[in-house]
Parts: structure tokens; C-alpha cells; sequence
């Protein structure tokens, strides 16, 4: 693909049935009632002229470049910001507007350093283009005169720079930041020709509330607002359209390159799930694809103690795959299993789950959703019938009342946070229900109406609290629950709900949060026209993680917030492909589409596409491989692209586990924590060499393609194959795309799928079948995957993890918006910048009562171990509550979580750690 802007229409799209017809030079032109003559003018190709105006952002009107005339109107009026009436007659070409067009210019330009040979954005720049649009030939004013051309520089951000020479205060930014972004880091600064744009209070971009998504950088129609990479490498020739590697939003990008380089990632406009939108990661952080720690090459040892050693890939393989084999002849065939990836391809992930459950011959598969959102798959398959979420991201646009609980999304889901807040811009109300005050409880423009404050650990006790409201004060949705529930379940659900147990008032105490305050919340949710709720891993991690999804479910079905735009059940994925990775069949108890590996007619319908039997019985989870192994069962691992020894639980659990096994294969692209405990490494490929599909959060998904060749030489997928062929199972594809060909024919939801279609169209959300021939956005809107929908009762029971005067402070996880998960792939980019170590955030009375000050380095420990950092004294947390993130091993946070877990599914409960902390001097984490 060559480089070709993608149309702008100049003003956004009207939603109105209604439609006007007008003549535009000419040309009868029917648009929606409320679209702009610029709009229109566009839809009939005729281009008017502007600088101040991009489909992107609401009209403003200030540069006066799209002047038109129109038939009976006064004057001459901005075309972007006139909207159409019935019968307007327009003219954008007469000689009185190409003089009027030709007069702004040339004030613009006079003001303008005239070195666009030598400028980043020569051949890429809206004031180039539009001063030879209107053709302007010279400049009678010079540049003599008054004006802004040694303006500074701000230089500050890491990944764009700002020329304040070369602005035209068109205010393009500025509004991108509020409009797009909704943090509002910029402003117009002073009056007339002494405006200028300011970060805050005039501050750098570096120092102000700029959280760097380049919203700004791509509306600036000059370079005055550069990514440094095009200042670095010049301009791009080319682009290919792909997906971001991050979180489960799954952002489209268009990978602009020059040659094989790749100069910028630009958020694509049309991308299914961020509508032209990017965080700093997506956009920015992709430099660790060619960081030099990258391992490309193969390496094998004997023993963990022993030395790397470079091998070809040949021999590498050839390796694990006898080494796998004598461990089973040894031990057993259930001695050996593996872990597949959530940043992986659905391609590779399938191929790695086949491989084990055909090639290893058990079902010694899980994923590393377990430790994030496997209670979202079995809670939601219990009451709705299947494992996902049920709105597509655009539904936000509709609800009148969004509830956030145990999810922080400015910080983990910044795109889907950006489509939030513009919808609480515009009046929707909020409510949080969180340990911590995050960002989106008071930020510009947005206030939550309630903030539930909760301990950690009563999540279940505050939505039976809410649940309770619903059900006995009159507002549960009996029409809905009569047509699509199972009567019988909510009967038994109903009785259980009112009990005076579950009452706010009951439950007041344990759970921190006032009785008129869960009495306030329930009656705003269930009253509201449509009300949705969105959840991340603070529902997940912790023991009753599946329980709280459940009763979550319960929720939403008793007030008929299902089934249609603006209402549903939410979860947030964390890593890119969580919800693929699921679909793919990693669990070990299930197939691909979440079927049910003792299902003989299922296991039938893989065995004769496979040829292999396989086994009907579920293998082991993550935890239960460790606790094997510890015992001398379990003897080897592969591990695709996770770092359990960082990620897990109970690091030094994991740790004696793993050096405890015979073989441990780790694919990945660094040399991780869990790499130290390996055998094998097989060196993985970043997702600018990946060929496949990402499946979102909203079940979208996505295309991945590659944008360089593979470093290492090979694919991941068929690194997969040639082991499971060395062990005596034939395993072979051409292409990605015949992978995929293979899971839509074996999985029901994704038969429609094919690259074909995701190349035709952009992106479908399974279901895609027969039935949804262009994928499915809402799902249970005419009746539950399951039938009826089906309420659990959800009782309240307190975690294990409580607090002692051994361990009197709850300690909770989380992220932040610079950093990705264990921080392999940020923390070799400049998002260093925000982030080099992991804090302790600690209430001001917590830590006076310590004797600890803003920026002591603390020993935070629990019964599982301890480690040190430091202090970070802030009000986002609740007495008695302490928050760290987990982004760099040096800190190690997952050396003092437990082992306690979800009763269902053993997701481990990372969100509850009853811990102590004291001030010391700094050490390494000790496990
Ligand atoms: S990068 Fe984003 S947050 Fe920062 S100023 Fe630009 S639009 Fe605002
Ligand atoms: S920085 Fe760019 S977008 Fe912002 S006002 Fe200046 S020219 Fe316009
Ligand atoms: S919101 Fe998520 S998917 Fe989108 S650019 Fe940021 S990290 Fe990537
Ligand atoms: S584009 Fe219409 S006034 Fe600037």
C-alpha cells in the first residue's frame, strides 16, 4: 500500500434520518439533515479548501480558508461550519472566495518559516498543500514584519516535538486533546496575533497533564507538532494496517514505513475498535521490537546453571522434542504440558494448544488468562452461556449510567477511557466502585455521581448490597426477566438477594462503604434508561472472583440491561489477546469455542480434522503444573510468551517449581525471569513480524500483519509445528491463513472467518457465522447463547486474606498507562520516561503512623515474602489500603502475593494481600 491519506470529510458524520438535498457547483447532493456544505461538498468530491477543520474533531470555524457562496446568504460563510438546508445552492469556486482564500493564506504564510525543502513534514503538510490549493504565488507582507519564527522549541516529550515557529494556532490540537483524548492538556493562550498553544500553565508537554496519545500530533495540519522519528528518518513512503500488541482494546494502526523502516504508527481512522485513536503505547512504544536485548537466535543448556549456547534452529528442535519424549517414557505421557500467550497471534496459540493436545497427547494446556480473566469465562458462561462480553465498544455512546468496578481505564484501557469520558462529557452518569480513587472519579469534565469506595475484598458483598436495593425496593425488570431468564433461577436467586443478610446496611461494615451510598448507587443503575457495566481485573483477582462476575450477571439480567446498545456486562481484557487465547481452546478442559473436551461428538469432529485421539478428560491448570511439579510429577513445560516467575503469584513457589523440572522451554522475545529457569529458549517474534489475528475485548478480531520479516527466521507457529513433527505428530501449514481456515471449520463462532473477509472488511466480532455473516456487535439481544439466562446465588464469603497486627495494610495491584503488564517490551522504550520504578502509593495516615515520609524506601512484606520500594504518599488510597504496580522485576510485587486463588478456576487473588510495611534501605527483592 502506498502512502494516501484517508478521506477527510472535514466535519464529522450527522446521525439523522432526516436528509436535504442542496446543489454544490452545480452537482445535486442529498445528505443527513445537519451535515456542513464542507461535509457535503466532500461526499460529491468537491474539496473546499481548509486548515481549522478535519472530520475528526467538531467544527470550530476559525481560519476562514473554506469560505463559500451561497445563494441568498450574507457574505461568504465557512463552509465546515454551515449546515446544509433544503434547496441551498453553493458555489466553492468563484473568483470573490479564491481572492478571500488567497488573502488567508497569504497571512498565514507571511508568519510561516519559509523552509519547507528542509522540513520533517515537506510532501506531508496541510499548509504546503492548501497555500498551492488556492494558489498562492507570493507573499506581499515579507516577513519583515511582526512575527513568531524564533518562537522555541519544546523538545521535552520523548516521542514528538513541538515547533512553535511553525504554528497557526489553527487549534486543531487543542481540541483533539479535549475532544478526542478528553484530558484537555492544552490551551489557547493569550489574544489575537499573541496566541499560542500551551501545555497547562505553561508548562513543557513533558511536565503538564499531556499523557502523550499523539491525538494532537496527528490533527496538527503543519509540523509544528511532529512525531521524532519522521524529523529522525524522514517522511514515509508506504503503509501497511495493523494491530496494537497491547491491551484488549486492540487498536488499528497504520504502520507508515520508508523502505523496510518503520517510521510511525498512526491509529487508524476506520479501526473497528479506536476509531482513529491511540494511547502512548500503541502509538509510540514499539521500539522494543529491534531493541538489542532482543534474543533472535536459539539457544540450549543442559542444566540452568550451565551457559547459553547459540544453536541452529534444527538443533533446537530437535532437542525439545527429545527431551519431551524421554520425560514421558520416563514419568508418563502427563508428566509434560505448556502455557500459551495471550500477546500471541489466535494462529499461534491454536497451533501451540494442537500441538499439546495432539503432539504432547494430554490436555496439559492453560493460558496466562488464568491469572487474569478465567472467572470472566466460567462466570459468564453459567448465566449467559458463553465466555465473553456482550457489548461492542461503540455501545459506551448509549448508556445513560456506566458502572466501572475493579478496572482503572485511563490508565489500562486509555483508548475505550477517551470513548467513556466523552460520553460522560455529554452528561451520562458515573459510578465507581473501587478501592482507589481512580482518574476517572474527578478528571476534567467528568465526576463520578458515586464513588464506592470499598476494602479490598467485598466486591461480592457490595453487589449483593446493590443487588439487594434492586430487588426490594421495586426496580427489578420483570417483563425482561419473565421473557428471557430461567423463573426458577431467578426465583431462588430473588429469596437469596432479599435476605436482610445482603441488605446495605447489613453489609456496611465489611465492606467500608456507607448504607444510603449502595442505596443511591443501585436505585441510579437500575433506574437508568440504559445502564452498563465495564469491569477488569479487580472483579477477577480474587477468591471469588467467579462469583462477582456472576452476581454481576445476575445484576444486569434482574434490571434487563442486556441485549441491546448502551447496557451489558463488560469485562475489560488486560493483554491483546486474552479473549483469543480463550476462544482458542488453551484451557485444558476445553476445545476451541469453549466446548467441553469430554463432548464426544466435539472431540470427534478435531480427531478426524487432527487425525489424533485425544484425550476426554481436562489436563492441568497453571497452578496445578506447579504443584505437580514440586512434587516430582510434572517434569517439563513449554511456555509461550509469558513470564510466570514475574507474573504469577507466589514468585518463590513458582521458582522451586520450575527448578524442579528437567525441561523448561521458554518462547519469548528477552531473556525473561522465568528464561533463568530454562533449557530451552526459543526466541519469539515481536508482533510487527506477526502474521494473524488479535481478538479484542469487544470479540473483535483484528488482522495482524507483518511489517518486517520474522528476526529470528522463523514463524512462532511453525516453530510449533516442526516440534510437534520431531515428536512423531505431522504438523504443517502453508500460511497463517490457512490456520485460520482450520479453526473457523472446527469452531461454531468463528465459522465465518476467514482472512479473506477480515482483509474485505477490517475486523468482524464473533459470533460470525452463517447467521452473522459480518460478525455480531451485541450479543444476547433476542435471547441468552445459553437460552434463558440463568441467576447463581452468590453468598459472601471473606477472603482468607485477612489483615493482622502482623500484617495490618491491604496491599492491591494494578497498572499504569506508560507500562504494559511485566514490562519486558515497555521498559526498553522511552516510556521509561514516566515510569522507571515501581512506588507503594500509601495513605498520609497509614505512613505518619510508620514514620514515613514522601519517597522512603519501605520492605513490604506479607506471609509469602518480602521486597522493598519506594513510598509514594497519596489519597487515592484509603487508609489501611496500599497499591503498588508490577511493571519491573527489580521490585518483584508478585514475590509478596499469595497463593490464595478464585474457587472456580483458580485465578490467583493478586488484588488482596494483607502485608506490613517498614521503612529500610533499598534491597533487591528476596524470594
Ligand atoms: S499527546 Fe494527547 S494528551 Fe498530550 S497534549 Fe496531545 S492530545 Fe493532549
Ligand atoms: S500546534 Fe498544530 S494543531 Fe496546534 S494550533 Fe499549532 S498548527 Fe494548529
Ligand atoms: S489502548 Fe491498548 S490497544 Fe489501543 S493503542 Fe493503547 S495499548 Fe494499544
Ligand atoms: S476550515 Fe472552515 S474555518 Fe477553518
Amino acid at each position: 500500500m502506498t502512502i494516501a491519506e484517508d478521506l477527510d470529510f472535514g466535519t464529522p458524520a450527522v446521525l439523522s434520518d432526516q436528509h436535504v438535498q442542496v446543489t454544490i457547483d452545480g452537482k445535486p447532493v442529498s445528505v443527513r439533515s445537519g451535515t456542513s456544505v464542507m461535509r457535503a461538498a466532500a461526499t460529491a468530491g468537491i474539496a473546499i479548501p481548509r486548515l481549522c477543520a478535519t472530520d475528526r474533531l467538531d467544527a470550530f470555524g476559525s481560519c476562514r480558508l473554506c469560505v463559500v457562496d451561497i445563494d441568498g446568504a450574507k457574505g461568504t460563510p465557512a463552509s465546515c461550519t454551515t449546515p446544509c438546508t433544503e434547496g441551498m445552492v453553493v458555489r466553492t469556486q468563484t473568483p470573490h472566495v479564491a481572492k478571500i482564500r488567497r488573502g488567508v493564506m497569504e497571512l498565514y504564510i507571511s508568519d510561516h518559516p519559509l523552509d519547507c525543502l528542509t522540513c520533517p513534514a515537506n510532501g506531508d503538510c496541510e499548509l504546503q498543500d492548501m497555500a498551492g490549493v488556492v494558489g498562492l504565488r507570493e507573499v506581499r507582507y515579507g516577513i519583515a514584519g511582526q512575527n513568531h519564527l524564533d518562537a522555541p522549541t519544546d523538545d521535552t516529550n520523548p516521542y514528538f516535538s513541538f515547533d512553535a515557529s511553525k504554528c497557526i494556532a489553527c487549534s486543531r490540537c487543542v481540541r483533539a486533546c479535549g475532544e478526542i483524548q478528553g484530558t484537555f492538556a492544552l490551551t489557547i493562550a493569550g489574544r489575537g496575533f499573541d496566541s499560542r498553544v500551551s501545555a497547562g500553565a505553561d508548562e513543557t508537554f513533558l511536565g503538564s497533564e499531556c499523557v502523550s496519545c499523539g491525538a494532537c500530533v496527528q490533527a496538527c495540519p503543519t509540523s509544528t507538532l511532529q512525531e521524532k522519528t519522521v524529523i529522525e528518518l524522514g517522511t514515509p513512503t508506504r503503509k501497511v494496517k495493523t494491530t496494537c500488541a497491547y491491551c484488549g482494546v486492540g487498536c488499528s494502526f497504520t504502520a507508515e514505513l520508508r523502505g523496510d523502516e518503520l517510521v510511525r504508527m498512526v491509529p487508524d481512522k476506520n479501526g473497528g475498535a479506536n476509531a482513529g485513536h491511540s494511547c502512548v503505547k500503541g502509538r509510540f512504544a514499539w521500539g522494543y521490537a529491534t531493541h538489542p536485548d532482543r534474543v533472535v537466535r536459539p539457544m540450549i543448556r543442559e542444566r540452568t546453571s550451565d551457559p547459553w549456547r547459540e544453536v541452529p534452529w534444527g538443533e533446537a528442535i530437535a532437542f525439545t522434542a527429545e527431551r519431551f519424549r524421554e520425560i514421558q517414557v520416563e514419568h508418563g505421557v502427563d508428566s509434560i504440558g505448556g502455557i500459551t500467550s495471550s500477546r500471541c497471534t489466535n494462529e499461534e496459540v491454536f497451533v501451540v494448544q494442537k500441538m499439546i493436545r495432539a503432539a504432547f497427547g494430554n490436555n496439559n494446556v492453560d493460558t496466562c488468562a488464568r491469572v487474569c480473566h478465567s472467572p470472566t469465562g466460567y462466570g459468564l458462561k453459567q448465566t449467559f452461556g458463553t465466555s465473553a462480553g456482550t457489548q461492542d465498544f461503540a455501545s459506551v455512546a448509549d448508556s445513560d449510567v456506566i458502572v466501572v468496578i475493579g478496572a482503572n481505564p485511563t490508565d489500562a484501557h486509555p483508548v475505550f477511557a477517551s470513548r467513556m469520558k466523552r460520553r460522560l462529557r455529554e452528561g451520562a452518569e458515573l459510578i465507581v466502585i473501587d478501592p482507589r480513587r481512580i482518574a476517572l472519579v474527578e478528571s476534567p469534565y467528568v465526576r463520578a455521581a458515586h464513588h464506592l469506595q470499598l476494602l479490598p475484598g467485598t466486591n461480592v458483598a457490595v453487589i449483593n448490597a446493590i443487588s439487594h436495593v434492586v430487588a426490594t425496593e421495586g426496580l427489578v425488570n420483570r417483563a425482561f426477566v419473565a421473557e428471557r431468564c430461567d423463573l426458577r433461577s431467578f426465583e431462588a436467586w430473588e429469596a437469596f438477594i432479599r435476605l436482610p443478610e445482603n441488605s446495605p446496611e447489613a453489609l456496611a461494615d465489611a465492606t467500608g462503604v456507607p448504607a444510603d451510598l449502595l442505596r443511591s448507587a443501585a436505585r441510579m443503575y437500575a433506574s437508568a434508561r440504559n445502564a452498563a457495566i465495564y469491569y477488569g481485573l479487580g472483579v477477577t483477582e480474587h477468591s471469588q472472583g467467579s462469583t462477582m462476575v456472576m452476581a454481576i450477571a445476575n445484576l444486569a439480567m434482574a434490571t434487563g440491561n442486556i441485549g441491546r446498545s448502551g447496557v451489558g456486562v463488560n469485562p475489560l481484557r488486560g493483554q491483546n489477546n486474552v479473549q483469543g487465547s480463550c476462544d482458542m481452546g488453551s484451557f485444558p478442559h476445553e476445545l476451541a469455542g469453549y466446548r467441553h473436551v469430554s463432548d464426544d461428538t466435539v472431540r470427534h469432529q478435531f480427531e478426524a480434522v487432527w487425525g489424533a485421539p485425544l484425550r476426554p478428560d481436562p489436563g492441568l491448570r497453571i497452578p496445578n503444573m506447579l504443584d505437580a511439579a514440586t512434587v516430582g510429577t510434572f517434569r517439563a513445560i513449554f511456555i509461550q510468551g509469558e513470564d510466570i516467575a514475574h507474573s504469577d503469584p507466589n514468585t518463590q513457589h513458582v521458582r522451586s517449581a520450575l527448578e524442579a523440572m528437567d525441561l523448561v522451554v521458554v518462547q519469548d522475545l528477552f531473556l525473561n525471569e522465568t528464561a533463568a529457569h530454562a533449557h530451552v529458549f526459543l526466541p519469539g517474534t515481536s508482533f510487527l513480524e506477526k502474521d494473524g489475528t488479535f481478538t479484542n475485548a469487544e470479540r473483535r478480531i483484528n488482522r495482524v500483519r507483518p511489517i518486517m520479516p520474522s528476526r529470528t527466521g522463523r514463524t512462532e507457529w511453525e516453530v510449533a509445528c516442526e516440534i510437534a513433527t520431531a515428536m512423531g505428530y505431522p504438523l504443517h501449514y502453508d500460511n497463517a491463513s490457512q490456520i485460520m481456515d482450520e479453526i473457523a471449520a472446527l469452531t461454531p463462532t468463528f465459522a465465518g472467518v476467514s482472512f479473506a473477509l477480515l482483509d474485505r472488511v477490517g475486523s468482524v466480532q464473533w459470533p460470525c457465522n452463517d447467521e452473522a455473516p459480518l460478525g455480531t456487535p451485541i450479543m444476547h439481544a433476542d435471547h441468552f447463547v445459553r437460552g434463558l439466562g440463568n441467576f447463581v446465588t452468590t453468598p459472601y464469603v471473606p477472603t482468607d486474606e485477612r489483615t493482622t497486627r502482623k500484617f495490618p495494610l491491604l496491599l492491591t495491584t494494578g497498572r499504569i498507562l506508560s507500562q504494559y503488564n511485566v514490562g519486558a517490551q515497555t521498559r526498553r522504550t522511552a516510556n521509561i520516561t514516566w515510569h522507571p520504578e515501581d512506588v507503594l502509593d500509601m495513605h498520609e495516615s497509614d505512613a505518619e503512623l510508620r514514620g514515613i515520609a514522601d519517597g522512603t524506601w519501605v520492605e513490604v512484606s506479607s506471609r509469602a515474602g518480602a521486597t522493598s520500594m519506594r513510598v509514594r504518599i497519596s489519597d487515592d488510597v484509603p487508609a489501611g489500603v496500599v497499591y503498588t504496580t508490577f511493571h519491573h522485576p527489580g521490585t518483584a510485587a508478585n514475590v509478596v502475593t499469595t497463593d490464595n486463588s478464585d474457587w472456580a478456576t483458580n485465578c490467583p487473588e493478586y488484588k488482596v494481600t494483607a502485608v506490613q510495611v517498614r521503612p529500610r534501605t533499598p534491597v533487591v527483592a528476596t524470594p
